[in-house]
């Protein structure tokens, strides 16, 4: 990576991955395992001895006893597809499967559900495993059977969706398949990293989505319907790029380029994460200080590795990058990696506009999503919440952005009450993003 890609006023504190950093990386407070961009083998090499010395996962004996344990060379390594955990949950939804699921532990690969046995509680047992204070894991399928896992998934998908429509007649179906093509893109990051097939699809998905010209209140109201009603739908880096964009071109009328890049940008912002351990990402309850720093390490990493992509040709603007950098600073100042301060465009140790613009859209999905270590909120208790942390936010784009969440709240209330007189929904819960059930009426 050329210097010429970091800004120049990185505090001494922040590394970065490259050859001259890594074994700082490595020290056990900042260790980083589960370098997604490697294949799985380079991946498990990388990790292996520091994460040796501190704990070893034990694999039962009737783990031994029941499945085809072997070691995994660098030449079969290639032979694998690493999946994600999301996309890992969706086989809770499926009665069977055509393929086997591997489960790696450091360079050994366990065949841990094969077609013949494959039952929920098997399924069951990766996530918790993945899930373990360990991370030099990964959940796989060998690579010439990662087409038909995708296409379950797709199927699997598309039910969801096909159920959901059906049974809320207030979600917008283009903002929903919109939707699906961002997070088919954010799976993609997930899965795959940056390649510049990845960055190419994520272009693709930006610009279907601002050239949908949604309003942008059925986009929010959509999107905070559908969390309550199928959180294993939502996708945090999709519902960001929906959200950045939405708020780009409709609350704030920038032009058409630079909401795509806004839209990149949410999509893009937390790629840091894929190198923070599960461990740490799924803790329930608050992170130790020292967690908490290494959480951060995020923003920086996912810059770097957004850089690198760039270098290595992957067409993605450079303020994606920035955005991935910046979309944990505040506006009053106090957040991180650097403090940065008010408007890049008024002075230069400012925030860029579009960090600005993400970092909003960023903290209005988390707070809609259910997380390990907190509840969902609706849409109405999440923006009050933002309302209380204001100085956090750009007020210009913070007051547009409250605007427009209020007057979504107005309509879907006032189409809520219609539908219900109608008899086509059944209110559960009152106010916006509640859950809402079919009529047998
Ligand atoms: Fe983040
Ligand atoms: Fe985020």
């Amino acid at each position: 990576m050329s210097a010429a890609f970091f800004p120049q006023d990185l505090p001494a504190n922040i590394f970065f991955q490259t050859p001259e950093t890594m074994n700082e990386m490595r020290r056990p407070g900042l260790l980083l395992q589960g370098w997604p961009w490697q294949p799985i083998f380079m991946r498990s090499l990388l990790t292996r001895t520091t994460a040796m010395k501190i704990k070893r996962y034990i694999i039962s004996k009737e783990t031994r006893a029941r499945c085809r344990i072997f070691q995994l060379s660098e030449a079969a390594a290639h032979q694998f597809q690493s999946i994600s955990l999301e996309l890992f949950h969706y086989l809770l939804e499926v009665k069977a499967i055509s393929f086997t699921i591997y489960f790696r532990v450091d360079d050994e690969m366990i065949e841990f559900i094969v077609p013949a046995s494959f039952s929920h509680q098997l399924v069951h047992q990766i996530i918790a495993a993945r899930n373990r204070e360990y991370d030099n894991v990964d959940i796989c399928v060998e690579a010439k059977d990662f087409k038909r896992f995708e296409a379950l998934i797709n199927e699997v998908r598309e039910k969801k969706i096909e159920q959901l429509l059906r049974r809320d007649p207030l979600l917008d179906p283009q903002v929903i398949r919109s939707f699906v093509n961002l997070s088919r893109a954010s799976q993609m990051m997930v899965r795959g990293g940056l390649s510049p097939q990845v960055a190419a699809q994520a272009r693709e998905a930006a610009s279907i989505l601002v050239s949908s010209l949604m309003e942008c209140e059925v986009a929010v109201g959509t999107l905070s319907r559908m969390v309550q009603a199928d959180p294993t739908l939502y996708d945090h880096s999709a519902s960001v790029a929906m959200m950045s964009g939405v708020i780009a071109r409709t609350m704030l009328g920038r032009n058409r380029e630079d909401s795509v890049i806004i839209t990149q940008s949410g999509l893009y912002h937390d790629v840091g994460k894929t190198c923070v351990p599960h461990s740490l990402l799924n803790k329930p309850g608050r992170f130790t200080p020292e967690e908490f720093e290494r959480m951060k390490l995020h923003t920086t990493l996912g810059y770097e590795e957004i850089c690198r992509a760039i270098e290595q040709g992957s067409v993605i603007d450079r303020n994606v990058a920035r955005v991935a950098l910046e979309h944990h600073e505040k506006f009053n100042g106090r957040g991180y990696p650097f403090g940065r301060k008010g408007r890049a465009e008024e002075h230069e140790h400012g925030i860029h506009l579009f960090a600005r613009i993400v970092s909003i859209a960023d903290v209005y999905s988390a707070l809609l999503m259910k997380r390990v270590y907190k509840e969902a909120y609706s849409a109405s208790e999440a923006l009050s919440i933002m309302h209380n942390a204001a100085a956090d936010y750009d007020p210009i784009i913070f007051r547009n952005f409250e605007k427009h969440i209020q007057k979504t709240l107005i309509r879907y209330d006032v189409l809520e009450k219609k539908a219900l007189a109608a008899g086509k929904i059944i209110m559960v819960d009152p106010g916006l993003g509640t859950r809402i059930r079919k009529n047998s009426a």
